[in-house]
């Protein structure tokens, strides 16, 4: 069991597959893109495989999400998936992806064993598409998005991050349109973890500012009750349902009490919170040949280490030296 000194128990892997990507949002990386890692440090496809056995067999892992970067730019990810699903406790199994490349892979992604993907979008407008993301792939994402509802990867979410003076005009539209192709839409306040260290708080659009916008046109109840669980996300029952909004607040509402997370980097260092300061190196332990036992001893050390939040309120706070894209989303 991964468990901390606060008494949480960390079920949901999250692992970054690549720390590259093919977009360039501005809330995440600089035109030019990053160092990236070089491909002898990224873990092999093995060395993931071994790594999501030993968290789902030893430690209690019920659930794994892969992300990046863009996990679709990983070329063993079908592979990757295939072999976890094999895997006894078969895990449930999720990508995050900004949905490029998903309408040529979403049908093997689903018969190697993926139970579902969230993908992220901002905007229904091709024009605000290329000025956040700084590509003309907007409608690759739109593909994206229909290849994998008809391959069966379902609840298919949407997250978008809102940018003020950018985007943040479009919650309305952007909810409506989600009702319209049944995707489970998902508003994700702006956190500092990006590059070039450029967040503010004041620039950022809130989750009741949200809210408020989108009570302009629809009727949300609190979905409440223990619906929520350990999800990041709040959600509302929109015009008496049965669809569903969610608002991820990690900034003004954060969920750190009730986070089950633990995240491996393409790089193998497992990290027990997004914002957290410290890593610890699986890789270096794979590769001198430690046991499973010895490696599962290693996990459970660094998430003993978790701390009780993310830190974004107190004064002294820091943002993690790697960005999101290098940690995994
Ligand atoms: P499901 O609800 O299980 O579909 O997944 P998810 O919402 O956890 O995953 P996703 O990868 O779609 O993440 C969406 C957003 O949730 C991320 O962009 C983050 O903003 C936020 N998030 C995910 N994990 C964490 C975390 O550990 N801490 C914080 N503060 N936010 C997180
Ligand atoms: N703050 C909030 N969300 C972010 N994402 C990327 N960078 C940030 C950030 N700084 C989002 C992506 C994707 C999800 C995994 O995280 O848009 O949907
Ligand atoms: Fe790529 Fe995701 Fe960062 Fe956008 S937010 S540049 S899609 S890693």
């Amino acid at each position: 069991m991964l468990i901390d000194t606060y008494g949480r128990v960390a079920t949901d892997l999250r692992v970054s597959l690549t720390d590259r990507c093919n977009l360039r949002c501005t809330y995440c990386m600089p035109e030019e893109g990053l160092q990236w890692l070089a491909k002898p440090e990224l873990l092999t496809d093995d060395e993931v495989v071994r790594l999501v056995r030993i968290a789902v067999t030893d430690l209690g892992v019920t659930d794994v999400r892969f992300t990046g970067g863009e996990p679709l730019l990983r070329p063993g990810l079908v592979g990757i998936v295939e072999r976890c699903a094999a895997l006894t406790p078969r895990p449930k199994m999720s990508l995050t992806t900004n949905g490029i490349g998903l309408r040529r892979t979403a049908a093997a992604l689903r018969e190697a064993g993926l139970d579902r993907v969230n993908v992220s979008l901002d905007t229904l407008r091709p024009d605000v598409f290329q000025r956040l993301t700084r590509r003309k792939r907007h409608q690759d994402v739109l593909d994206g998005l229909q290849a994998a509802r008809e391959a069966g990867l379902a609840p298919v979410k949407v997250n978008t991050v809102l940018m003020r003076g950018i985007n943040d005009d479009e919650a309305p539209d952007l909810l409506a349109w989600a009702l319209e192709h049944d995707y489970e839409l998902r508003f994700i306040e702006q956190m500092p973890l990006d590059a070039q260290h450029g967040w503010q708080r004041e620039d950022m659009v809130t989750a009741e500012e949200i809210l408020t916008a989108l009570h302009t046109r629809f009727t949300l109840e609190p979905e409440g009750g223990s619906a929520r669980g350990h999800a990041p996300a709040e959600r509302w029952i929109v015009d008496g349902g049965p669809a569903v909004v969610g608002v991820i607040a990690s900034v003004t509402r954060p969920f750190c009490r009730a986070c089950d997370r633990t995240r491996l980097t393409a790089d193998g260092q497992v990290r027990n919170c997004l914002f957290a300061r410290e890593e610890s190196d699986l890789r270096a332990a794979l590769r001198s040949g430690a046991p499973d036992a010895e490696v599962a001893e290693l996990w459970r050390a660094a998430m003993w280490g978790k701390k009780a939040g993310s830190g974004l309120d107190d004064p002294s706070f820091l943002q993690p030296e790697r960005p999101m894209s290098a940690i995994g989303g």
